[in-house]
């Protein structure tokens, strides 16, 4: 771990090469020659020596540093290593001392890189998120960002594990789309018109047929109907990637751009999609509590007191599972009876509001549930049309996972795979076939029944860190009015 390369030109000469915090505090033994490098949390200086708090983001915890007073410039260096300053340490890795940490650093050179003058906004602890945010550049470098991206990178790597071990495909659909997935006509539209003056058509519309790609194109709202199609030849794919809404939801769990994974598995139905949902979040609520322990006890202590007992709880019980039709029933029974006041009443046909599903997992179920079986009104022209019930009403075979503190984190569906049935609901939703051949050939070549779903990465990241807004699990949130940095 503790290499140490010759530089050249230094025969004989050993320097070490950097070793990050994280390794050396995870060591096993004391080492006579490290190099530390990262940027000063705090400085305490005492009679005789100083002691330094180095982090470089490695890990939650920094390493101490002790400089002494008798090297050769520790007066020049010392008194510019104030807070938010970037040094490097080279000296002797020795147990520590004090309380806290096993290990510190003698050091033997000190230098500062670059200097922090009294305008570091990082100084002290305990600013508001709301300040953070402000300066998002910068609060990478304290502990609840530091944490937050560390667990963000390590459930990512999680995703392909998950995938891949299950004989997935990572697959890159495109970004930039002329279909709107969902149909909810929520999309950042792309061009390269001149907006002050874009060529018109006869009838005074736009002439997108001048734009750049020759239509009207925009960026993805979801990239699944391409992911389908590479389904139908790979049998099981994922993507994961950024998708972009243009929806007008200033909520703290929306944001406009955001990160998705959306496997798809041919021969799945809508039983096994729920399966793999709920056996997906169970693998990264598990990667986190295995590999990011600090983190989460650092969320728990400063973010969320119950977040530990609900990851666990999470992992120990099965998700319940009860369908749109038995979830209006509860909740109609819960405000009949008077047991829960709803700000919006609900009825079969209506959405589910985010007051429904979290009352549905919080406080009916107390754990995650998926939802199934929707109206087929409420959902895009995609979604496997069930046989009426006996009531002559129609649904189709979508599932929504809930999971308290949040709601829906994961949406899905078996897919429409009869040729007629996907042509009837296109035409219901007013879709014009020639701008999905493709899709639609789909069930024309080698149809069969395949499924999927999609999950909102940074809801999962709230639901793992406990972090209770979207703008503070992605390192530069875009939400309405809203694109600094
Ligand atoms: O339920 P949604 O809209 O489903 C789809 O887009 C399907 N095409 C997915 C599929 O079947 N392949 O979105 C899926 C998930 C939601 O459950 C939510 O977690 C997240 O994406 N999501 C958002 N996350 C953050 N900000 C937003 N504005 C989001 N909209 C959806
Ligand atoms: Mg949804």
């Amino acid at each position: 771990m503790f290499e140490a390369t010759p530089p050249a030109g230094s025969a004989g000469v050993h320097a070490p090469k950097r070793t990050l915090v994280r390794d050396l505090l995870a060591a096993g033994e004391p080492c006579d020659a490290v190099l530390a490098q990262g940027w000063v949390r705090t400085r305490r200086d005492a009679k005789g020596f100083s002691f330094v708090e180095v982090n470089d983001g490695s890990s939650l915890k920094g390493i101490q540093v002790i400089v002494k007073s008798d090297l050769p410039d520790y007066a020049e260096q010392i008194h510019r290593a104030s807070t938010g300053a970037s040094v490097e340490v080279r000296g002797a890795l020795v147990p520590s001392q004090g309380a806290g940490q096993r290990w510190e650093i003698v050091a033997g050179t000190f230098n500062v890189i670059g200097t922090a003058d009294a305008t570091f906004p990082l100084q002290k602890k305990g600013h508001s998120l709301e300040f953070l945010r402000e300066i998002a550049h910068l609060r990478a470098r304290s502990n609840l960002f530091g944490a937050v991206f560390r667990v963000r990178s390590r459930l990512a790597f999680a995703i392909h594990e998950f995938f891949q071990r299950r004989g997935f495909f990572y697959v890159h659909t495109p970004i930039i789309t002329a279909s709107d997935c969902e149909g909810a006509g929520e999309m950042f539209g792309v061009s390269t018109l001149d907006p002050a003056n874009p060529p018109r058509d006869d009838t005074g519309a736009v002439d997108y047929s001048r734009d750049f790609f020759g239509k009207k194109t925009s960026l993805t709202v979801s990239g699944q109907l391409e992911g389908e199609t590479l389904a139908c030849a790979l049998s099981n794919i994922y993507t994961f990637g950024p998708t972009f809404r243009a929806e007008n939801s200033n909520t703290s769990r929306h944001a406009a751009e955001f990160w998705m994974v959306e496997p798809e598995a041919a021969f799945l139905d809508l039983d096994g999609d729920m399966q793999l949902a709920e056996d997906f979040v169970k693998h990264l609520v598990r990667d986190a509590r295995e590999h990011c322990a600090d983190e989460l006890e650092f969320f728990a202590k400063f973010v969320d007191k119950d977040l530990l007992p609900r990851l666990d709880f999470v992992l120990e019980r099965p998700f319940q599972r009860c369908s749109y039709t038995d979830a209006i029933g509860i909740l109609e029974r819960a405000a009949g009876t008077g047991a829960k006041a709803f700000e919006s009443t609900v009825a079969w046909g209506d959405n589910l509001q985010s007051e429904h599903e979290r009352f549905l997992s919080e406080e009916h179920f107390k754990c995650p549930v998926t939802v199934f079986n929707y109206p087929r009104s409420l959902k895009p022209f995609y979604m496997k049309v069930n046989a009426p019930d006996a009531l002559g009403r129609e649904t189709v075979r979508a599932m929504d996972l809930l999971v308290p503190g949040i709601g829906e984190i994961i949406g899905g569906s078996q897919r429409e795979e009869r040729l007629d049935v996907l042509l009837d609901n296109m035409a219901r939703q007013g879709l014009c076939e020639a701008d999905y051949r493709w899709y639609v050939d789909l069930r024309r070549y080698g149809t069969v029944p395949h499924s999927g779903f999609g999950l909102g990465f940074e809801r999962m990241l709230m639901f793992v860190t406990g972090v209770s807004n979207i703008r503070d699990v992605i390192p530069y949130p875009r939400t309405p009015k809203n694109a600094e940095f």
